[in-house]
């Protein structure tokens, strides 16, 4: 397996250009399903979790084709031979299980593998259930797997979610734009990558009314028709990029950037004396003198701090003059990267859902992993800024997520390379 080799204490400059978003892509991937005619997608990013999918959507009887190498993909779901999403593959990517809503919306009826927990915490998928329960679905847990069945179609619903889940929204949402009747979700979440869902089924001739609000409204239609549309900008890569500069100093532009994307981070990074500008070409980060201040971190749905920026904010808050709290309200297990850093000459304590990081000046490489996306790339974040070298294992986690990452870091000065197992 291969690892990254990062020597640390090089000062960023240049541009890096930022990808389509993963996580919009593979439920935009996901919503193909509900259309006989072909959905082309634009700015796909070349990741691993997106070869991922392309293989369960081709078990279910889509064709998928590539073009501009790889950025332009063709989803073709006019002939489906299987409904069934197996264990193999839904094991390996939870966003799999968002084939479940749109198979239920065109077909009505999906066996979907349960995704199980994950490094990161339980990630349960009752609400998912209760949803498609609410609209008229049947649906037994057996052999480790969702039967869902809605035989006369399935009719629209008044949904309340417990908790704004992303994954919960979009497959409910999916399965409502080709429902009898109107359906309205309440609670439901309001991440860009929702909106972003919504925007293409619209496109796709779905009715949506509330996307980006709490409230969301879908009047069901008979058919979606093929489209056209682009993948959205990658907020968690940007985000990422934009702390890389925090802690290594210097200058970096992320094109593509928008801050309405990471409004949340862009907020902090500037309150502890990060620059973030933007330009006409994307988002400027810049930490050109002295240690950055430390300060306090909650995580929470969209608009607030995203979860999935919390560990690199923690290695950022690592060489922090002070004591910075950071807490973690989403997922209940995603600390892993503390001990990792600690490794490194951090000084942090976890106590539940909250990490106490009181700053050092420098961190020292060392050899680490970790065993989630996130805090796969906190660690080669940290690494940019530690004296000596930092040996990042287990780097299939960073294919995942994170498009060329190491020749993206290279070209704006990092000392950042992959080394083959
Ligand atoms: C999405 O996961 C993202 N994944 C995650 O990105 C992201 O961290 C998360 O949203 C929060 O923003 C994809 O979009 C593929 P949730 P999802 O349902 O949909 C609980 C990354 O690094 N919950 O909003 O699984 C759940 O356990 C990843 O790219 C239930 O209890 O997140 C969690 O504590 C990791 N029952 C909380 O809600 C349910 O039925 C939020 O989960 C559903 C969720």
């Amino acid at each position: 397996m291969d690892s990254i080799l990062v020597k640390g204490g090089a000062e960023l400059s240049g541009e890096i250009p930022i990808a389509g978003a993963k996580n919009t892509c593979l439920k935009l991937m996901c919503a193909s399903l509900l259309s006989e005619d072909p959905l082309t997608l634009t700015n796909v990013p070349r990741l691993s979790d997106v070869r991922t999918l392309t293989t369960l959507l081709q078990s279910l009887g889509c064709e998928v084709a590539f073009a501009q190498n790889g950025g332009v993909m063709m989803i073709s779901a006019a002939d489906l031979t299987s409904h069934e999403a197996h264990y193999d593959i839904v094991r390996k990517m939870r966003a799999s299980f968002n084939v479940l809503g749109p198979l239920m919306g065109r077909d009505g009826r999906a066996v979907v593998s349960l995704p199980g927990g994950c490094a990161i915490g339980a990630r349960k998928v009752d609400f998912h259930i209760a949803g498609l329960e609410a609209m008229g679905a049947k649906v037994d847990l057996k052999d480790g797997y969702v039967h869902a069945s809605a035989p006369q179609g399935l009719r629209g619903a008044e949904i309340e979610f417990p908790f704004a889940s992303v994954g919960a929204t979009e497959n409910v949402m999916c399965a409502a734009v080709r429902a009898k009747g109107t359906t309205v979700i309440k609670n439901a979440a309001r991440e860009p990558d929702t909106v972003a869902l919504a925007d293409c089924l619209i496109a796709m001739g779905a009715d949506i009314e509330g996307a980006g609000s709490s409230e969301m409204v879908i009047r069901g239609v008979d058919a979606l028709r093929g489209a056209t549309h682009p993948v959205i900008t990658d907020r968690i890569e940007l985000g990422t990029y934009m702390i890389a500069p925090a802690i290594a100093g210097g200058e970096v532009e992320l094109l593509g950037g928008e801050r309405h994307l990471v409004a949340s981070l862009a907020d902090k990074l500037e309150g502890i004396g990060v620059e973030v500008t933007q330009t006409n070409r994307g988002l400027k980060v810049a930490r050109k003198n002295g240690r950055v201040a430390a300060v306090d971190v909650t995580t929470a749905p969209f608009p607030g701090f995203p979860t999935d920026l919390q560990a690199q904010m923690m290695s950022l808050l690592c060489t922090a003059d002070g004591v910075s709290h950071l807490e973690e309200t989403i997922f209940e297990n995603r600390f892993m990267h503390a001990p990792e850093l600690i490794r490194m000459g951090a000084d942090i304590t976890v106590s539940g859902g909250t990490a106490t990081v009181r700053g050092v000046e420098r961190m020292r490489g060392a050899p680490v992993m970790a065993t989630d996306l996130r805090a796969s790339v906190s660690l080669i974040l940290a690494g940019l800024a530690a004296e000596g070298e930092t040996l990042v294992s287990r780097v299939y986690h960073l294919d995942r997520g994170y498009e060329r990452l190491e020749e993206k870091l290279s070209n704006v000065g990092a000392l950042v390379e992959r080394v083959a197992a």
